[in-house]
C-alpha cells in the first residue's frame, strides 16, 4: 500500500477516489485550500494538508515526499454562464496550478504521477469509436486545456513519471450532473440546442474513481487512458433517463445556437459528438460496475436523493 498525495481530493471525482483508496489501505494526504475542504477530507479519513495550488508553499515539500501524486484539481468548470473570459482565466490558472504541483516533484522520489485531464481534449470524434491515438479535435473546454497538456508533456519529457487519464463526462451526485438533477427535480424546463443532440461519452463517478485506482499500479509510465463507459448516449437520453429515475416529467425547450450562446455561453454550447473507446482501459483487466447509463443513472440518482435528504 502506498503513500498518496492528492490535489483536488475534496472535489467530485477526488473524494470518490479518496474513499476507495482508503478502503483498500492506501494512506491519503489531500491538499486543501479551505477549512471546509479540510473538514470534508478529514471526514473521509484522509489527512488534510493546507495550501493553494496557485501559491507556492510548504505543501510542495509534502507532495514531494509521497510515493504517488494524483492531480484532480481544477478551477470550477460548471455553474453559471461560461464565457470566453472565464475560460481563458481557467486556462491560465490551470497552467500555474500544474506548474506549482509538478515542479517540486522533479528530482524527488515520487514513483508515479496520475494527471487527470478530460476527453474534451479529444473533442469531436466520429464513428467508429476512437482511442487514445486519435488526432485531438478539442471542443467545449478542450481548447482551454491544450496548453496545460503541452506543459505536462514538457514535464514528462524531462523525466517525471506521469500517467495521464482522460475521463469522459463524469456523472454522479456532484458537479454538472447534480445541477441537472436539481433542475429536473425543481420542475424546470431543460434547454437543449435546436437540431443538435450531441453524443456524450460518459462514465459513472464510482467507475471513474475505480479505474484511476486500478491504473495506479498497473499503468505503464507515460501512457494515456480514456476513461469512458461502453456506450456513449445522446444528451437527450441522459435527460430522459434522469427524469425517469427521479420520477418527474421531462420538459425541454430547444433554442437556436445563438440564443444558447447568450444563455449558457460559447463553451457549454460548443456541442460535439464524442465517440470514444475504452478498449485500452479494458485491456488492463478493468471491469465496469456501470457499463452504460442504463445501469449507472438509477444509482447516481439514488445517491443524489439520499444526499439531499441528509442536508
Ligand atoms: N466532472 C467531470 O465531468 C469531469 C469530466 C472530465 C474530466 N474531469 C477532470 O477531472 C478532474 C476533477 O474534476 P472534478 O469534477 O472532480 O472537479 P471539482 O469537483 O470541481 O473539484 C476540483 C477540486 O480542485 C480543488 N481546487 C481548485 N482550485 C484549487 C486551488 N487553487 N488549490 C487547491 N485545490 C484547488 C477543489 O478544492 P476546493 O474543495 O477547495 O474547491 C476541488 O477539490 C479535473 O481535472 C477535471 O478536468 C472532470
Amino acid at each position: 500500500m502506498a503513500r498518496l498525495f492528492l490535489a483536488g481530493g475534496s472535489g467530485f471525482i477526488g473524494s470518490a477516489f479518496t474513499r476507495q483508496a482508503l478502503a483498500v489501505g492506501h494512506s491519503v494526504q489531500a491538499l486543501c485550500r479551505t477549512e471546509r475542504s479540510a473538514a470534508a477530507v478529514r471526514a473521509l479519513g484522509a489527512q488534510p494538508i493546507m495550501g493553494d495550488l496557485l501559491e507556492p508553499g510548504a505543501w510542495q515539500s509534502q507532495a514531494a515526499q509521497a510515493e504517488i501524486v494524483l492531480h484532480f484539481a481544477q478551477p470550477q468548470t460548471f455553474g453559471g454562464r461560461i464565457g470566453r473570459a472565464r475560460a481563458l482565466r481557467y486556462q491560465a490558472d490551470r497552467q500555474i496550478m500544474d506548474r506549482n504541483l509538478l515542479s517540486p516533484l522533479q528530482g524527488s522520489a515520487v514513483q508515479r504521477i496520475i494527471y487527470v485531464s478530460g476527453t474534451s481534449y479529444y473533442g469531436q470524434q466520429d464513428l467508429p469509436p476512437k482511442d487514445e491515438s486519435a488526432k485531438p479535435n478539442p471542443r467545449g473546454w478542450g481548447p482551454y486545456i491544450v496548453k496545460a497538456l503541452q506543459q505536462l508533456e514538457a514535464f514528462r519529457a524531462a523525466g517525471l513519471p506521469i500517467i495521464t487519464v482522460f475521463p469522459a463526462s463524469v456523472y454522479g451526485a456532484g458537479s454538472w450532473y447534480a445541477d441537472i438533477l436539481a433542475s429536473l427535480k425543481a420542475g424546470k424546463t431543460q434547454l437543449t440546442l435546436a437540431h443538435r443532440d450531441p453524443t456524450l461519452a460518459t462514465v459513472h463517478v464510482e467507475d471513474c474513481a475505480r479505474a484511476i485506482l486500478h491504473l495506479l499500479t498497473c499503468a505503464p509510465i507515460g501512457e494515456r487512458y480514456i476513461i469512458c463507459d461502453d456506450r456513449p448516449p445522446k444528451y437527450s437520453e441522459i435527460l430522459a433517463q434522469s427524469a425517469q429515475a427521479l420520477n418527474v416529467p421531462l420538459r425541454t425547450r430547444a433554442v437556436p445556437l445563438w440564443l444558447g450562446r447568450i444563455i449558457a455561453g460559447p463553451v457549454i454550447t460548443d456541442a460535439y459528438d464524442a465517440h470514444l473507446s475504452n478498449a485500452r482501459l479494458r485491456s488492463t483487466g478493468f471491469r465496469f460496475q456501470f457499463p452504460t447509463i442504463e445501469q449507472g443513472i438509477p444509482d447516481a440518482v439514488r445517491t443524489w436523493l439520499a444526499a439531499q435528504n441528509h442536508r
